[in-house]
């Protein structure tokens, strides 16, 4: 059995090499990661590793004893040119390692901010856990702390900030939050939910500068506010790691193009998670998604054609993020959608969006509404849909899923 090299020890990489082993992969399994220590969760660094909740050793996915266990090669090393006809991946420090086949699971990097004064002392991103610990350093004597971004990364970190006892800008280009990902009406929620906590939300004004000499001490926006600043997190989206793949001459597009195997061009060559692009069930399109639910079923699906029962990929996405006492969860994408139509009550905080292209549901935005978003996946993975007319609190939808 041949080798299978997987790069990349993230949520995706791990995955791939716990679910071969767990299939029966005979082969040699060898993991490359270019992070200290053995592969961790990221969701926890915005919340409850931030807040100090959640403590540095429940972080990894699996203990040491683990790898060992079930002879996964942990390789400390980063890769940086693939060979594809003599089938070697070569590592920074010179390293050669041979594969049968080779996974790419290289995930994303934080997009950096391209204003005046960004590569100043105190102006933090949030991925990994060495930056994690980077900002809880800093935020033991932080005042006027600033977030660049109002997406998933730049709101959790307000919201742990705030359960810290300290209070936050965060100062979004686009006009509402987390505009990227969901509805009008769930923005509004969780500005007016940041703003209950005490954090301020600018949105619409791009960042002009940072002022300072050594240390940041200020954010300037283009319309000439000024807002102190002794810590900068941002958090303006990501980039994916295509690099290898595309100096490999692998088609790359907004990510590593790939089938619906997880296959790129290459047949002894695959990509998976963060920096993958597949062709999508659900969208009829290629979609590059940043998701753990997104990492670690790429993962099984592939493993499972490396094991020999081939399926083709089509989990239903879907997302979650939590913020003060508020779980959001996604089901779907909502792409496109053209209606959207709520159930529950915002006010009340707990409510869900039905999110409709035509007349067919995409996504359901939850808020504080488990059993919506639980029906939901049900309907969408069951490729179901409901009349928008139907969205209302005494429609049982949960045994209308339930029926799916
Ligand atoms: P994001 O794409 O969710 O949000 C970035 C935000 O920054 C957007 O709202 C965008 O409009 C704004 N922005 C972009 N350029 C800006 C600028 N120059 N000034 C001000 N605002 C600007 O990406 P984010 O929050 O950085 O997250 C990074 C990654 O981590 C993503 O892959 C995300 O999905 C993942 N993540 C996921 C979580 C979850 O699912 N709960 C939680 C935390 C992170």
């Amino acid at each position: 059995m041949s080798t299978v090299v997987i790069v990349g020890a993230g949520q995706a990489g791990y995955q791939v090499a716990a679910s071969l082993r767990d299939k029966g992969y005979p082969g040699r399994v060898v993991l490359v990661g270019n992070e200290p220590g053995i592969p961790y969760q990221r969701p926890p660094l915005s919340k409850a590793y931030l807040t100090g909740a959640l403590a540095d050793t429940r972080l990894a996915l699996r203990p040491m004893t683990f790898y060992a266990k079930h002879d996964i090669e942990l390789v400390a090393g980063h890769a940086v040119g693939i060979d594809r006809e003599c089938h070697r991946l070569r590592l920074a420090d010179g390293r050669e390692l041979e594969y049968g086949h080779l996974v790419l699971a290289t995930g994303t990097r934080n997009r950096e901010l391209s204003v005046p004064g960004a590569q100043l002392d105190g102006v933090l991103g949030l991925r990994t856990k060495a930056d994690a610990d980077r900002i809880r350093r800093r935020l033991g004597t932080a005042r006027d702390i600033v977030v660049i971004g109002g997406g998933f990364i730049g709101l959790e970190f307000a919201a742990s900030a705030a359960k810290l006892g300290l209070t936050v800008t965060v100062v979004e280009v686009a006009d509402r939050v987390m505009r990227r990902a969901v509805s009008p009406v769930v923005s509004q929620h969780y500005e007016a939910l940041h703003e209950r906590h005490g954090n301020r939300v600018v949105r619409g004004v791009p960042v002009a500068g940072l002022h300072g000499t050594q240390h940041v001490t200020a954010v300037e926006l283009a319309d000439g506010t000024v807002l102190l600043a002794g810590v900068v997190v941002v958090g303006i989206g990501v980039v994916p790691n295509t690099e290898l793949a595309a100096e490999a001459g692998l088609a790359v597009d907004n990510g590593v193009v790939v089938d619906t195997h997880m296959s790129t061009s290459d047949p002894d060559i695959s990509a998976i998670g963060d920096c993958a692009a597949y062709p999508s069930r659900h969208t009829g399109r290629h979609v590059r998604l940043e998701s753990v639910q997104n990492a670690v079923d790429h993962a099984r699906c592939l493993a499972a054609r490396l094991t020999g029962t081939a399926e083709p990929y089509t989990s239903l996405p879907w997302f979650w993020s939590e913020q003060f006492d508020a779980r959001l969860q996604i089901a779907g994408i909502s792409d496109g959608y053209d209606n959207a139509v709520v159930r529950g009550d915002p006010a009340e905080g707990a409510f869900s969006v039905f999110c409709f292209r035509g007349e067919r549901l995409v996504a359901v935005e939850s808020v504080n509404r488990v059993p919506d978003h639980m029906a939901a996946r049900r309907l969408l993975e069951a490729g179901r849909s409901l009349r928008p007319a139907d969205v209302v609190d005494s429609f049982d939808l949960r045994s209308y899923a339930a029926a799916s």
